[in-house]
C-alpha cells in the first residue's frame, strides 16, 4: 500500500477533530503534523484542541504548531455559537501533556515542503486558509512542491453558512483563498454541496458511541454537540460532518463525485465576500482549477470512518 504523507491544516472545532482521528485511524495516511490556524475559535483555543485529540488518539508524537492567529488582511470571525466556548464542547477530555511545537506552522509547512522530495506532500486544510497562502507568499517556491491540496470549504448549490454567500472557512480569510485558488496547485474542494449529504443522523450517531471505545464515545459527544445547531438551523435530520471528508476524500475517493471545473474566491464585496464562485456549468471561459466535489455516498462514508475510527 501506497503511504500518502499529509500535513492536516486545522481549526478543532468538532468536526476538525472527527478529521484528525480518522486520519490518524488509516495507514494509508502518514500525518507529518497539525498546524493550526485560527477560525472555529482563537488559536491558542485550536492549538490546545489538537493536542487534546492526539492524545486521545494516542498519538503525542504527531507534531502540532501554532500558526497564524487572524486572517492576511481582515478581523478574525469566530463560531463559538457553533462549536461552544472552548471550541470543541462536547466530551470532556483532558488537558494534554504534549508541548504545542516552538516553530510557526508556517515555518514548518516551508522548512519541510523545501526538504522533501517535490510532489510528494499533501496538504489538507480545515479552516480559513491563512496558514496556506502565508506560506505560499513568504516562499513561493514551494507552490510547485505541493502535491495537492484537498479542503473542506466553499459551496454552490447550499449557498453560505455563515453569510447568505459564503461558507465560514473561505469567508474569514478570502484573500488567503484566493491565493491558493490562484496558486496552480492540484485542488479539490469539498465543500458545503457534499458536506450537507454528510449528515449524523441518530443513528449514525450512535454506530460511534457503539465502537464502545473512549475514541468511539468522544466522537459520539462531538457530533452531537454540533447536532443541537445545525439541524435546527437547517432542519435536517443531523448535522453535516464537514472535515472527515476531506479525509475520506483520500481514503476513498470512489464514494465521492464532482467536476473539474473553474472557482473564484469573491474578495471585494462586502455583500458576498468570500463566496465561492463555482463555474459548475461551464458557462465562462474561465480555466478550470479545481476539482469541485458535489456528491458523496453518505452511508457507505459512515461505514467507512465508523470502521476506521473503531481501529484507535
Ligand atoms: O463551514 C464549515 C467549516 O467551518 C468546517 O471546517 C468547520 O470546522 C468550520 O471550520
Ligand atoms: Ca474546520
Amino acid at each position: 500500500m501506497e503511504t500518502q504523507q499529509i500535513i492536516i491544516d486545522t481549526d478543532p472545532g468538532q468536526d476538525d477533530a472527527v478529521a484528525i482521528l480518522l486520519a490518524l485511524a488509516s495507514p494509508e495516511l502518514q500525518v507529518l503534523g497539525l498546524t493550526c490556524v485560527a477560525g472555529n475559535v482563537a488559536l491558542n483555543l485550536t492549538t490546545l484542541n489538537a493536542r487534546k485529540i492526539c492524545e486521545l488518539a494516542g498519538r503525542a508524537d504527531i507534531p502540532v504548531y501554532g500558526g497564524c492567529d487572524r486572517p492576511m488582511g481582515r478581523a478574525l470571525i469566530t463560531a463559538e455559537h457553533v462549536h461552544g466556548h472552548s471550541g470543541m464542547d462536547g466530551p470532556d477530555l483532558p488537558l494534554p501533556d504534549m508541548p504545542l511545537q516552538p516553530v510557526h506552522a508556517v515555518g514548518f509547512l516551508i522548512d519541510t515542503l523545501r526538504s522533501a522530495p517535490p510532489k510528494t506532500i499533501t496538504l489538507c486544510p480545515l479552516g480559513p486558509l491563512t496558514n496556506i497562502a502565508t506560506a505560499f507568499a513568504r516562499a513561493p517556491d514551494i507552490v510547485t512542491r505541493v502535491r495537492q491540496i484537498v479542503l473542506m470549504g466553499g459551496s454552490h448549490f447550499k449557498a453560505g453558512n455563515v453569510t447568505p454567500a459564503a461558507e465560514f472557512n473561505i469567508h474569514v480569510d478570502p484573500d488567503a483563498a484566493a491565493m491558493v485558488f490562484a496558486s496552480g496547485v492540484a485542488l479539490t474542494v469539498v465543500p458545503l454541496d457534499v458536506t450537507h449529504k454528510a449528515l449524523v443522523t441518530p443513528a449514525r450517531n450512535a454506530a460511534f458511541n457503539a465502537i464502545g471505545t473512549a475514541v468511539g464515545r468522544a466522537v459520539a459527544q462531538l457530533t452531537a454537540f454540533a447536532d443541537r445547531y445545525d439541524s435546527t438551523k437547517y432542519g435536517a435530520p443531523g448535522a453535516p460532518l464537514h472535515d472527515p471528508c476531506v479525509i475520506a476524500w483520500l481514503l476513498a475517493p470512489h464514494l465521492f463525485s464532482g467536476r473539474q471545473i473553474n472557482v473564484e474566491i469573491e474578495t471585494s464585496s462586502e455583500l458576498t465576500m468570500g463566496m465561492t464562485v463555482a463555474d459548475w456549468w461551464g458557462v465562462t471561459d474561465r480555466s478550470a482549477n479545481a476539482l469541485f466535489l458535489g456528491d458523496v455516498d453518505a452511508e457507505a462514508l459512515f461505514n467507512l470512518m465508523t470502521e476506521r475510527l473503531a481501529r484507535l
